[in-house]
């Protein structure tokens, strides 16, 4: 199977001027890892849809053999998206739930501990604790903004690796990823950053010490809600061949089509994520003081617990915003069932703003007491603040309070 750096490799001898280190973010989110098609000259990576590939001879391919293995388009992306992290490795899949299992069969064992944010997305916590645990995977849910907290965690048993969502899904928690780094090296464990919520337009674990960087593309980094994939990043070299070899062991990899489409998403993602969050920004000021408002979490707000941490390792405060209502819960069900514009649904990270109630749909596996503890309350709501005008998200919210006001005991 071909390695990144044989394909970059193969991208220099054909002509190609990609030099990763000198560009930034934007163009490399433009150019990184495109390789012009040598017999049209197409600009874009084309979609190759193919199975299998012509061997020279025995033992003599061009770094392809199956696409269940490698495939060239999947090639592109993850050359694309290893750039932006800034790190050599990147392996795609078909969603980001199967970066996860990757990730997991990868580098678990029967009896080994996870360490995880206890509030991550919905379906990490269904994989550890419904899918691994039988296999004798042991997983602990922590406040892994707490320093103390994490640092008990890791204190008493073999953990292979802390798994961090930062922000978290859906409580808009931090964790510092610098510190937990620091941590889970002296615990002898590895450190995952789920940079899904902020991609690394926003935010850079590598740079902060993490390990392996995981993505749901599905999200910010295809951004048009029409695809589902996954990612997973490092830096190592023997990281990256264990993740391709299970990738390849099970066959969780992405498929040409929906890889194409996720070039195509990402090369806007620095200028979208810059307007998601100034759209957000304007989004949570209205709700700062909406009088039905009673808990609201938006880490670019000054008001926000942790806003000195997101200043340190955040570059802003990214579109995803939640809150409580007051007027218990028929108050927040009139209030989901009023959006026009935003559109009730599960996902985030799309450029339509998405309005969505976590413990009925993103966490609704996630066991009650477990939700609670980790803050998500029946009447939390999560938007993804998409790029659509601030003001007509205001008038669609404003016109759904009112209409949520009328409910409220
Ligand atoms: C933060 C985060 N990580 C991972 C996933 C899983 O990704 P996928 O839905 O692409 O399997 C999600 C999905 O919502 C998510 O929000």
């Amino acid at each position: 199977m071909a390695t990144t750096t044989e394909q970059l490799a193969a991208y220099q001898n054909a002509g190609g001027e990609f030099e990763p280190n000198h560009q930034s973010f934007d163009t490399l989110a433009l150019h990184a890892g495109s390789i012009a098609d040598p017999t049209t000259g197409a600009l874009l990576t084309p979609i190759y849809q193919t199975t299998t590939y012509r061997q020279e001879a025995v033992g003599k391919d061009k770094g392809f053999t199956y696409s269940r293995s490698a495939n060239p388009t999947v090639s592109a992306l993850e050359r694309r998206l290893a750039a932006l992290e800034g790190v050599e490795h990147c392996t795609c899949y078909g969603t980001g739930l199967a970066a996860t299992t990757v990730l997991c069969l990868a580098l678990l064992r029967s009896g080994d501990h996870v360490v995880a944010s206890e509030a991550v997305y919905g379906g990490t916590v269904r994989l550890l604790q419904q899918v691994l645990a039988p296999f004798g995977v042991t997983s602990e849910f922590v406040d892994t903004s707490d320093e103390t907290a994490l640092k008990k965690a890791l204190s008493n048993r073999k953990t292979k690796f802390v798994f961090i969502e930062t922000p978290a899904n859906p409580t808009l928690k931090l964790t510092d990823i610098e510190l937990a780094a620091q941590i889970a090296r002296q615990a002898g464990a590895l450190l995952i950053v789920d940079n899904t919520l902020l991609t690394p337009a926003l935010q850079r674990p590598f740079d902060l010490g993490a390990d392996v960087v995981l993505h749901s593309t599905t999200k910010f980094i295809e951004g048009h809600n029409a695809t589902v994939g996954g990612a997973l990043l490092a830096r190592d070299q023997e990281l990256h061949e264990r993740f391709s070899f299970i990738r390849n062991a099970i066959g969780a990899i992405q498929s040409p089509f929906p890889a194409w489409l996720t070039i195509q998403g990402v090369k806007t993602v620095g200028l979208r994520m810059a307007h998601h969050s100034e759209n957000a920004l304007r989004v949570a000021r209205f709700l700062e003081r909406h009088p039905l408002v009673t808990r609201l979490s938006y880490p670019g707000l000054e008001s926000f617990p942790q806003f000195a941490l997101a200043r340190k390792q955040q570059s802003s405060g990214g579109a995803l915003i939640s809150f409580e209502i007051s007027g218990g819960v028929a108050a927040g069900i009139r209030l989901m069932n009023s959006v026009r514009l935003c559109a009730l649904a599960e996902n985030l990270g799309s450029a339509e703003t998405l309005i969505t109630h976590p413990a009925s749909m993103t966490h609704a596996d996630v066991p009650i007491a477990q939700r609670q503890a980790a803050g998500i309350t029946d009447g939390l709501v999560r938007l993804s603040v998409g790029l659509e005008d601030p003001a007509d998200l205001i008038r669609d919210l404003s016109q759904a309070f009112a209409a949520a006001e009328e409910v409220a005991q």
